[in-house]
């Protein structure tokens, strides 16, 4: 099978590129090789096992002239939950058109499309009748807290639509992907990069808030591995697939800090609370994974822990921005009006 992957040079689109291409399938990517993600582009294209086409997704012009190609996974977006939040125009032209014309190109070539959406979509974690927290379903009503949430919203109805009896789709809502080869250098996402860069400097793990909130942490190798498996089994033209995508088990961040430190070559560290809240962030998320199993989809097999191992190891002699970087970003929204804090 030759699989076109729309943000292919990015932390998701290399592990899903290198299980395709290990089973046998070509691949070849369409991605911008965005500045914000990519301190080196040109290294980004030479991992990747095809050629990338350096194109904008939410452009017409992108999607003229392309190689054949049998299937579609698209997961160029714009993805910096805080950011999201004053970049508004930026975020819905990449991800809600981006996913329409990602969609229009599947149906019009009549080839499945597997789509990365968000748990972002859920917005807070539900509350059982008791007050326990209870695991997000695929049937659960959207309810983003983001600007970014609300564009993987958005862009779930628009692929739907476009791909109509025209090509199956499937769109799965992946809680924190982590893992080799997450961006180093982009402050508006991913917690562990920011542990990284001041377990490296020596300065304490800062955590925002009191560290009791939760997510679910899933290894970017499972997640890959769900993808490549939806292509590989996908569903009817008249029933587009919805699927959760997560280990189905909560982490606090003072743990995911106490892994981090654990997993350090530079030893133990000091974890500080920061009173501040970004808005767009969320206190709680976890998957529920009773759809994947029904379906017989690879669950994850990896643990929470095992995988910022990976990451903190794996990640340690590269090219990892300074700490300022995050403190930066933080005195950036406080400027614009979105932090909340003594
Ligand atoms: N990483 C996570 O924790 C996570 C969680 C839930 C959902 N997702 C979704 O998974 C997908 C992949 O995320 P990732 O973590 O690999 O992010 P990433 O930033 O590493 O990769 C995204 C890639 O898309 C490219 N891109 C962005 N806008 C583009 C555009 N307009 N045209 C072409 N290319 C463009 C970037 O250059 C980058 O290479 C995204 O849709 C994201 O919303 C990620």
């Amino acid at each position: 099978m030759r699989v076109l992957i729309t943000g292919g040079a990015g932390f998701i689109g290399q592990h899903v590129a290198s299980r395709l291409r290990d089973h046998g399938h070509g691949v070849v990517a369409i991605d911008l090789l965005l500045p914000q993600v990519h301190s080196d582009p040109e290294g980004a294209m030479l991992r990747f096992p095809g050629d990338v086409i350096r194109a904008d997704v939410a452009d017409e012009q992108a999607w003229t002239g392309l190689p054949l190609f049998d299937a579609v996974v698209h997961l160029a977006a714009e993805t910096g939950t805080a950011q999201s939040m004053y970049e508004r125009e930026r975020y819905e032209r990449a991800n809600v058109e981006g996913s329409r014309l990602a969609a229009r190109a599947a149906a019009r070539a009549g080839v499945p499309i597997v789509s990365l959406s968000s748990r972002a979509v859920y917005g807070e974690g539900l509350r059982a009748e008791d007050g326990s927290l209870r695991a997000s379903h695929e049937d659960d009503p959207h309810s983003p807290v983001s600007f970014y949430g609300e564009t993987k919203s958005r862009a779930e109805g628009v692929l739907v639509d476009e791909v109509r009896g025209a090509a199956s789709a499937v769109i799965i809502r992946p809680q924190n992907v982590i893992g080799l080869g997450q961006a180093l250098h982009n402050p508006y996402t991913g917690v562990l990069a920011a542990f990284l860069a001041r377990l490296r400097e020596g300065r304490p793990l800062s955590i925002y808030g009191d560290g009791t909130q939760t997510r679910d942490f899933v290894h970017v190798a499972d997640v890959a591995e769900l993808i490549a498996w939806n292509l590989e089994h996908p569903p009817r033209l008249a029933e587009p697939r919805i699927l959760n995508c997560g280990t189905g088990n909560r982490t606090s961040l003072t743990e995911l800090a106490e892994y981090a430190a654990a997993a350090s070559p530079a030893g133990t560290s000091v974890i500080e609370y920061v009173d501040v809240h970004r808005s767009g962030d969320i206190d709680h998320a976890c998957a529920d994974l009773g759809r994947l199993r029904a379906l017989g989809a690879p669950l994850p097999i990896r643990t929470t822990s095992d995988a910022v191992a990976d990451f903190i190891v794996g990640s340690w002699r590269g090219d990892v921005a300074s700490s300022q970087l995050w403190d930066d970003a933080l005195d950036e929204l406080d400027a614009r009006g979105l932090v909340d804090g003594p």
